[in-house]
């Protein structure tokens, strides 16, 4: 039991941090941002932002992944009963959220270097799918993947 607690506690700290970290920037953080005028100032932002909110769910992508496989085989959902289809679909919406993830650290990291050359334009350029698409697919997605956590909780 001992350490079963903590896998699940990291799991769901996991969840916690990645998908509320989104949910935090996209909806409070991101709209105060457009009301900075100044293009250099409200990128500069932006990147930093983004960059802390990379770094910071980083670790917990991998934790979320290898601590849902341990459970996964600790609780035996193996073979094909309904329990083990929906551990496929968690593990298929971790690999679109990671993919996702992935894509949008390139897209920052090359508005960062346009910044970065004063072509504030193209910064922008790369910028907005994120915040447009990116990160909103990403916490339905999230929020998807902690519902059928519960599912699998037995509820
Ligand atoms: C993509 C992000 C993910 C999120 C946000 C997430 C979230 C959650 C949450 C909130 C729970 C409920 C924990 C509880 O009440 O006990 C849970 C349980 C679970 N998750 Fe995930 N999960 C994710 C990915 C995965 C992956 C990739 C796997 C498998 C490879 C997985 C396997 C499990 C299992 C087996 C449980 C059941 C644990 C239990 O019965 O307590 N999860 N997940």
């Amino acid at each position: 039991m001992g350490t079963l607690l903590y896998i699940i506690f990291f799991h769901v700290l996991g969840a916690i941090i990645w998908v509320g970290g989104m949910i935090a920037i996209r909806f409070a953080v991101h709209p105060a941002l457009q009301n900075i005028k100044d293009d250099e100032v409200r990128l500069a932002r932006t990147l930093e932002i983004t960059g802390r909110l990379f770094a910071l769910v980083a670790p917990f992508i991998v934790i979320l992944i290898a601590s849902g496989l341990y459970l996964a085989s600790v609780f035996g959902f193996r073979g094909h009963t309904d329990l083990s289809m929906i551990v496929h679909v968690k593990e298929a919406i971790w690999l679109v959220m990671a993919l996702n993830y992935g894509a949008m650290v390139w897209l920052r990291f090359k508005a960062q270097s346009y910044f970065i050359g004063g072509n504030f334009m193209m910064a922008k350029k790369y910028l907005a799918p994120i915040a447009k698409y990116m990160l909103p697919l990403n916490i339905f997605l999230g929020v998807l993947a902690l519902y059928f956590g519960l599912v699998l909780r037995g509820f």
